[in-house]
């Protein structure tokens, strides 16, 4: 054991391997690999729910897995009547992500294989929940709407499903593209921090409900999922292409952290933003916005040039995310509806590697303090 005093802190854990994976790689010099496969090699190529088969069966499904999978999804949309109950109940005014962080902890209370913690049994959790955090979302939204939640469509897949629970309406072609593009490009980054939070508690054998509650309390903050959020409201207080060098500059004099901006890992461009980019340059074309899309490449020229950092998944995300309908504050929900593939792969790693995850550190505070009887204080 190495004495206190010696203890090496790494601040933040920066460039600390806390455990082996298989799932995902994040290399800094801007490549992402999901089991192996290059992020470029997927998206546009494969499916959401392609993704997810691959992130909890460890590689790609044949047609007819597929087909299944998908049938499974759709069919385990359905939430327990209790959890549907609450959603709707619960206060208009807080922050969705605050619901949804609830009610899935509320799930494990429907569990319909209490006490099953064998991995069977986890692998059907785990499509269970890859399936309901949408239908949450939904829930959420649309009771805040006062309108019915639609049912989901047998002939739609799950993310076309998604789309069409969340807006009522059927989403066209591009919408679709534009879904499944974005979930492909979300749904895992190795140890980010709410993945890190999902292991530290499937380390202790905690259940998977516990490990995604923990997940969720971490995505939600603006240096994590909750950035996305941020960018479209800086987006939206610039109203003018004229005024962004002004704006940005000015957050930068002040020291100020740009939303949607940097990485702890890259070094070089965030792989993903070079697919999100296009996509938002697409859907401004397509909506007469592209006076938004040449603001965002603006802030990008600033920033770069005056802190040699990239945007990060965040930034664009926000812009696709405006651009298909979703009121900012449900841009971390729908982050959360992909990324949760990922955290359910890595829980199901963790409780393999069993492992507690446990770090010590160097402690700096006093010792030996004269204790004194409360009424002698
Ligand atoms: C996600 O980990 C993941 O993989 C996360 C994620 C995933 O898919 O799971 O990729 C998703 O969370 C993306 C990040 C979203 N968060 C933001 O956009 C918030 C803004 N970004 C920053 O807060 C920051 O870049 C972090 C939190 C993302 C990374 O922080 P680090 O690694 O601790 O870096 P740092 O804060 O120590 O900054 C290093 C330098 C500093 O400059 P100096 O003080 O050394 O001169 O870079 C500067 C920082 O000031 N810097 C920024 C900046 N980010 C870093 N300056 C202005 N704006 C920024 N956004």
């Amino acid at each position: 054991m190495i004495k206190n005093s010696d203890r090496a802190v790494v601040r933040g854990l920066k460039d600390v391997a806390a455990a082996e994976t298989r799932i995902s790689y994040v290399d800094f010099n801007g490549f992402l690999y999901y089991l192996g496969y290059n992020i470029d090699d997927l998206v546009g190529r494969v499916t959401y729910a392609e993704v997810a088969y691959l992130l909890i069966h460890k590689r790609l499904p044949t047609q007819l897995e597929l087909d299944k999978f998908r049938v499974d999804l759709v069919s385990s949309m359905k939430l327990p009547e209790p959890v549907i109950d609450s959603i709707v109940s619960a206060p208009k005014h807080c922050h969705p992500m605050d619901v949804l962080r609830t009610e899935v902890s509320h799930l494990a209370e429907y569990d319909p294989e209490d006490n099953d913690y064998s991995e069977p049994a986890n692998m059907r959790r785990a499509t269970r929940l890859i399936a309901q955090i949408p239908t949450i979302v939904v829930t959420i939204y649309r009771s805040r709407l006062n309108q019915l939640i639609p049912e989901p469509k047998k002939e739609y897949g799950f993310a076309q499903n998604f789309l069409y629970m969340f807006k009522d309406a059927v989403p066209d072609d591009n919408e679709r593209n534009v879904l499944h593009r974005y979930m492909t490009l979300h749904a895992d980054h190795g140890f980010n921090a709410s993945t890190f939070a999902a292991r530290v508690t499937a380390s202790t054998n905690s259940d998977m409900y516990s490990a995604v509650t923990s997940a969720l309390g971490t995505l939600k903050g603006p240096l994590h999922g909750g950035a996305s959020e941020k960018v479209m409201e800086m987006l939206d207080d610039i109203n003018l292409e004229e005024e962004v060098e002004e704006y940005i500059s000015g957050l930068l004099d002040d020291q100020k952290k740009i939303m949607g901006f940097g990485h702890r890992v890259y070094r070089a461009q965030d792989p993903r933003t070079k697919h999100l980019r296009g996509m938002v340059e697409d859907l401004c074309h397509r909506d007469r916005t592209l006076g938004l899309y040449n603001k965002c490449i603006k802030i990008e020229e600033i920033v770069y040039n005056r802190k040699k950092i990239y945007p990060n998944v965040d930034f664009y995300a926000a812009v696709a995310m405006d651009a298909l309908g979703v009121p900012k504050e449900f841009f971390t929900l729908f982050f959360a509806s992909s990324r949760i593939s990922g955290w359910v792969s890595h829980v199901i790693e963790q409780y393999e590697d069993a492992v507690l995850l446990r770090p010590d550190s160097k402690y700096v505070g006093d010792f030996n303090r004269q204790f004194v009887p409360i009424e002698k204080r």
